[in-house]
């Protein structure tokens, strides 16, 4: 997505190897435009889905997340993040670690807001390691529900995520996919294909 790509190029900043800080727009400060430019795209990526939920995990996938709801006019859930293991019954939960932050995060969903009737589309900021994206299809299969598709803002191609997602045939749809970081600048995978 040309408008993303601009952004980023524009306010992203590279931090060590393999970290991109987007906070201008993303993350910290959000930019609501470019939410429901990005929203009306996850539309158009995944037009003809029979999507009735939007579920992301808590805090950075909420932004793109309501803004996919308003286009596809379904409710968005996010998942709870929390330090303590306790099992609740009431709850379906996932256990996610985290590469970059290096801690465990244990994530939730109540029981009354994902059955097995629904059909979900999952939405996040970023793809890295893609363990956020499995603790939240972990989730979906205990309701039973189905998993239309996964989209993501920010994929970074070069850690493993994709690449878990691609084994298992689900349909990936990333609004920036990120080759590399070269001398402290983004290089997009579009653009080195251009090359
Ligand atoms: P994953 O998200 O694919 O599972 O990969 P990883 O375990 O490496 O990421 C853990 C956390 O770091 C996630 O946020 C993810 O969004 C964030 N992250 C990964 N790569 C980047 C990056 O290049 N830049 C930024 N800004 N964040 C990155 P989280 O722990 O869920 O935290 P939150 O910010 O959503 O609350």
């Amino acid at each position: 997505m040309r408008l993303l790509e601009e952004r980023i190029k524009k306010d992203g900043q590279v931090l060590g190897e393999d970290v991109l800080k987007v906070d201008n727009f993303l993350n910290h400060q959000v930019d609501p435009e470019l939410m429901a430019a990005m929203g009306e795209e996850f539309k158009r990526l995944f037009e003809g889905a029979p999507i009735t939920k939007i579920l992301t995990v808590e805090s950075s996938g909420i932004a793109p997340a309501v803004f996919s709801g308003l286009a596809f006019h379904v409710p968005v859930v996010f998942a709870r993040k929390h330090k303590s293991l306790t099992l609740q019954d009431n709850m379906y939960s996932a256990t996610v670690y985290s590469y970059t932050k290096k801690v465990n995060n244990h994530i939730s969903i109540s029981k009354k807001f994902l059955n097995e009737n629904d059909r979900v589309l999952v939405i996040d900021d970023f793809l890295a390691n893609g363990q956020a994206v499995e603790g939240l299809l972990e989730v979906i299969d205990q309701a039973g529900a189905q998993l239309e598709g996964v989209g993501i803002v920010i994929e970074k191609t070069f850690q493993k995520g994709r690449e878990l997602l691609d084994q298992r045939g689900i349909h990936v749809e990333s609004l920036a996919r990120i080759a590399a970081f070269e001398q402290g600048e983004v290089v997009f995978l579009d653009e080195n294909n251009e090359n």
